[in-house]
C-alpha cells in the first residue's frame, strides 16, 4: 500500500484530505486483511462517483434492450435475429455492443441456446422452437463504460426440470449478490452459490467467472461462482463487477466446440445463466443492472 500524507488529496477523487477519508480503511481495515493474505484491490478498481455514473448510463441502455427483448424473443425466430434486434437498439441508443470483434467474436451479443453454458454465436440456422430454453447475454459500452448482463428465457411448453434450472439458476445469482458486502471477501458469493447448487444437485460451472467491469470488459475481480477456501479479493465500496453464475443440470464440466467460442456441458445436459453488474457500496451493493 503506498503511503500519502494525511493532508494530501485522498486518492479516491473526494476532492478530501486523505486523513478525512480512506485513511482509516486503507490503516486499519485493508492492510490487517492483507497481512491475512487476502487480496486488496489496486485503486484504479475503486471508481469515483462520475464513473460510476458513466456505468449507470450504459446499464441503464442494456436494461432497455432486455427489456425490448422480452417482447421479441418467442418460438421461430432465429437468434441472429435477436443479434439483429441488439444490434440496432444499441446504435439507436448512441451506444457500442461490446462482443463485436471482441478478440475476434463476430456478433453483437450472445445467444446460448439448451446445452449451450455461454458464448453462443447468433446465427440465422439457429431457430428458437418450443421447449427451447435461452441465454441472451449483452455488454454495452457508452461513452467508453461498460455494463454486462444477461438473461434467460423460456419458449413455449418448456420441461419442468428445465423451468427448475432456469428458476434455480436465478435464485443462485440473486442470493451471490445479496452476499456482496465491503471489506469481505468477493469468494463468499460463489460459497452462496454453490451452497444452492449443491441442494439440487446442480453442477456449477468453474471454467467461466464473473469479472470487474465498467471501464474496461473484463478486469479484476475474478468471481468464482463456485465454493472456494481461498483467500481471494477483498469487496471495497466502489467496486463494479458482474456475478453471472451457469449451472448445469449435470456436471459442471465443459468444452468448447470447433467454432472457438461456443461453450457447451460435456455431458449434453442443460445449462442456464443470469448476470447483473453490481456497485459495491457502503452497506452493501447496488445492481446497477436492474
Ligand atoms: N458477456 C460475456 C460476459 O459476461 C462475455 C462475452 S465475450 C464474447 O463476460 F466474446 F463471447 F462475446
Ligand atoms: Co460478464
Ligand atoms: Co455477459
Amino acid at each position: 500500500m503506498f503511503k500519502l500524507g494525511r493532508n494530501d488529496k485522498c486518492w479516491c477523487g473526494s476532492g478530501r484530505k486523505y486523513k478525512q477519508c480512506h485513511e482509516r480503511i486503507d490503516e486499519e481495515i485493508l492492510l490487517p486483511l492483507k497481512k491475512q493474505g487476502y487480496k486488496i484491490p489496486d485503486k484504479s478498481l475503486i471508481l469515483n462517483a462520475e464513473q460510476i455514473d458513466g456505468i449507470r448510463k450504459s446499464a441503464a441502455v442494456s436494461i432497455k434492450i432486455m427489456d425490448e427483448l422480452d417482447g421479441f424473443i418467442k418460438e421461430g425466430i432465429s437468434t441472429e435475429q435477436i443479434n439483429e434486434l441488439v444490434d440496432r437498439l444499441t446504435a439507436e441508443a448512441g451506444a457500442i455492443p461490446a462482443t463485436l470483434n471482441y478478440n475476434g467474436f463476430p456478433k453483437s451479443c450472445c445467444t446460448s441456446i439448451n446445452n449451450v453454458i455461454c458464448h453462443g454465436i447468433p446465427s440465422d440456422k439457429d431457430i428458437l422452437k418450443n421447449g427451447d430454453i435461452i441465454n441472451v447475454d449483452i455488454t454495452t459500452i457508452l461513452n467508453g463504460y461498460y455494463s454486462d448482463m444477461s438473461r434467460m428465457y423460456m419458449i413455449g411448453d418448456v420441461s419442468e426440470n428445465a423451468k427448475k434450472l432456469v428458476k434455480v439458476t436465478k435464485e443462485c445469482m440473486e442470493e451471490g449478490i445479496k452476499a456482496i458486502k465491503p471489506y469481505e471477501p468477493v469468494g463468499n458469493i460463489g460459497n452462496v452459490i454453490n451452497d444452492i447448487a449443491d441442494e439440487y444437485g446442480y453442477g456449477v460451472v468453474r471454467a467461466l467467472c464473473g469479472h470487474g467491469v465498467g471501464l474496461d470488459f473484463h478486469s479484476e475481480p475474478t468471481v468464482e461462482h463456485f465454493r472456494t477456501k481461498a483467500k481471494t479479493m477483498i469487496m471495497v465500496p466502489g467496486m463494479v463487477f458482474t456475478v453471472e453464475p451457469m449451472i448445469n443440470e449435470g456436471s459442471f464440466s465443459c468444452k468448447v466446440l470447433d467454432d472457438d467460442w461456443t461453450v457447451v456441458t460435456r455431458d449434453n445436459s442443460l445449462s442456464a445463466q443470469w448476470e447483473h453488474t453490481v456497485l459495491v457500496t457502503e452497506n452493501g451493493y447496488e445492481i446497477l443492472t436492474l
